[in-house]
């Protein structure tokens, strides 16, 4: 799936590289508005202090999620994407590091008392891909996972299979189903 996302990070302009290729600018802009209120009042929920919050944000994109974080007040934060080039205007603390979350070798530290799956768990069709992907985000994470897709097993291109919710269960708990943009967001307690 890399090359896909190298050739539509490439040629595709604003938010569809990483939003819904089949609407407008305008509409996504719309859709990420509300998304991103919804994950700014889900940390709020969850977390008493933003700032003393680590945070791994698999598949950044474009950092739309990262500027979120940033705005809570987030000191602590590390992206990966496979194809994705690094975003720019933000501090220190934030690391965006090139590598693909299915790695068998996947080099990150520590761990991280939230991970975010936005957009992306969906993305990684391959069986054994995703096995690596769940082995990988549980072995890093130490208290929350947020996850969004569609909840059922739907494959609906080449580059989208989405999984019923027992796919991710070895993640740990499952809290609850919030409203994310035509999708849901799982909310999960490792
Ligand atoms: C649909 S976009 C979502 C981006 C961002 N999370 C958002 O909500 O705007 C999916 C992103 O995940 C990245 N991606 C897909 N599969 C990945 C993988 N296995 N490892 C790391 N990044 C991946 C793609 O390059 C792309 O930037």
């Amino acid at each position: 799936m890399r090359p896909y996302w190298e050739q539509r990070h490439r040629a595709v302009h604003g938010l569809r590289a990483v939003a819904n290729l089949d609407r407008s600018e305008a509409e996504n802009a719309k859709e990420y508005e509300v998304a991103r209120a919804r994950l700014a009042a889900l940390i709020r929920q969850d977390f008493e202090a933003a700032a003393a919050l680590s945070v791994l944000d698999v598949g950044f994109g474009q950092g739309h999620d990262a500027e979120v974080l940033q705005r809570l007040g987030v000191q602590d934060y590390t992206g990966l994407d496979f194809a994705s080039p690094r975003p720019s205007g933000f501090p220190p603390g934030y690391r965006f590091l090139r590598q693909d979350i299915a790695a068998a070798d996947l080099e990150v530290e520590g761990g991280f008392s939230l991970v975010l799956l936005l957009d992306v768990a969906f993305h990684v069709v391959d069986d054994d891909a995703f096995a690596r992907m769940v082995a990988n985000v549980r072995r890093h994470a130490t208290d929350r996972i947020y996850v969004t897709g569609l909840f059922r097993d739907l494959p609906l291109a080449p580059h989208v299979r989405h999984r019923p919710l027992s796919a991710f269960a070895e993640l740990g708990t499952p809290i609850d189903l919030q409203p994310w943009r035509d999708t849901h967001l799982l909310r999960i307690k490792v």
